[in-house]
């Protein structure tokens, strides 16, 4: 090794320490330049072999070496343990999470429960994924119905699809026991629409079924428009009316769809109802006939009714919230207004 190639050698053995971040590595390299079997030694060991002349010159670069080696490798050492060492005062306060509030939509649809609750539902729950029987056919939906379009709906193959409503839900509840039932179903619903302000492919609805025996416990519209008087006053606040206004939906006869009076201008029109004092929440009716076949009951012995909200509409109109996408953008400036 010449003057130069030491002079590389120490170079590198620098920058060696200088990257190295564990400890590990670091003995590494104690290891490599300085032990028993390590570089300087080596090259110490091999000075008989240098030229005389150049000797001295040679000798003293070496000292230099394994002296800066030393030094940069003890401050490194130095400086990583005083990194390491975690400060711990027990007398700093502690670290503060602020407590976080419960989602709009989420608040709504508990509500929801605690509600039918005290009118004996019970919470039903159903897949996402769902098959055409379920979501389509048993719901008294004509195949040529433009919901079932391939434009309109998720699908995934023929008979696998994004649930477009809560009502499969249903159809699951009423196959799988007898009646009398009584249940409501939260969950999101998925359809093929452009977001903007009202719309989302992904929203949630409330589905509710009540069915019981005839003639002993007949069902009737009154019933229905009731509960949902009842539901929409404790959603609400006693001043909201509510209207039905007819409407088809293939799964029930007679149909209906639901408006709350608006909650900000109480009727007499505005920005919000577009001038109409209502604002529709939800679609209704009695269960038709063909549903109870389809999923095996007779007709002539049992009645009922069904309805399904949006659960969007229900959290914009009662806490005043002008675009759906803000349910969706967890903004914590918004959500924090909210609590
Ligand atoms: N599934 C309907 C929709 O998504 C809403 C609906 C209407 C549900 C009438 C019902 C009902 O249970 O009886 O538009």
């Amino acid at each position: 090794m010449d003057l130069c190639e030491l002079e590389k050698s120490s170079e590198i053995s620098l920058q060696e320490v200088a990257s190295a971040d564990t400890a590990q590595a670091l003995e590494a390299l104690r290891v490599k330049y300085l032990g028993r079997n390590g570089l300087i030694p080596a090259i110490i060991k091999s000075m008989k072999d240098v030229p005389k002349e150049e000797r001295p010159a040679f000798g003293k670069a070496v000292q230099a070496w394994k002296a800066s080696f030393e030094e940069a490798l003890q401050a490194k050492i130095a400086s990583s343990t005083k990194e390491n060492h975690v400060e711990c005062d027990l007398t700093q306060p502690g670290m503060w999470y602020e407590p976080g509030i419960k989602h709009p939509l989420s608040r709504v649809i508990e509500e929801t429960a605690e509600i039918f609750g005290k009118l004996g539902f019970t919470v039903a729950d159903g897949p996402e994924l769902e098959n055409k029987f379920n979501n389509f056919t048993a719901l008294n939906t004509p195949p040529h119905h433009p919901s079932m379009d391939r434009s309109d709906t998720f699908w995934f193959g023929d008979d696998c699809l994004l649930r477009t409503q809560t009502s499969p839900v249903q159809i699951r509840a009423m196959m799988s026991a007898k009646p009398p039932i009584r249940i409501i179903c939260p969950g999101r619903t998925y359809r093929r629409d452009t977001t903007d302000a009202t719309h989302s492919a992904n929203f949630h609805q409330i589905e509710g079924l009540y069915v019981d025996n005839l003639p002993k416990k007949p069902v009737s519209l009154a019933d229905l428009k009731s509960v949902l008087a009842y539901f929409a006053r404790e959603m609400m606040g006693d001043s909201v009316k509510v209207r039905f206004r007819p409407h088809f939906f293939p799964f029930t006869e007679p149909s209906v769809e639901v408006d709350f009076s608006c909650h900000v201008c109480k009727g007499s029109g505005c920005r919000v109802c577009k001038d109409s004092g209502w604002i529709e929440v939800a679609g209704a009716g009695m269960v038709d006939p063909r549903v109870f076949k389809h999923v095996g009951y007779d007709p002539s012995a049992v009645s009922g009714y069904a309805f399904g909200f949006g659960v969007e509409r229900i959290a914009m109109i009662k806490y005043g919230i002008p675009d759906i996408r803000w349910l969706y953008e967890n903004d914590i400036r918004f959500l924090r207004q909210l609590g």
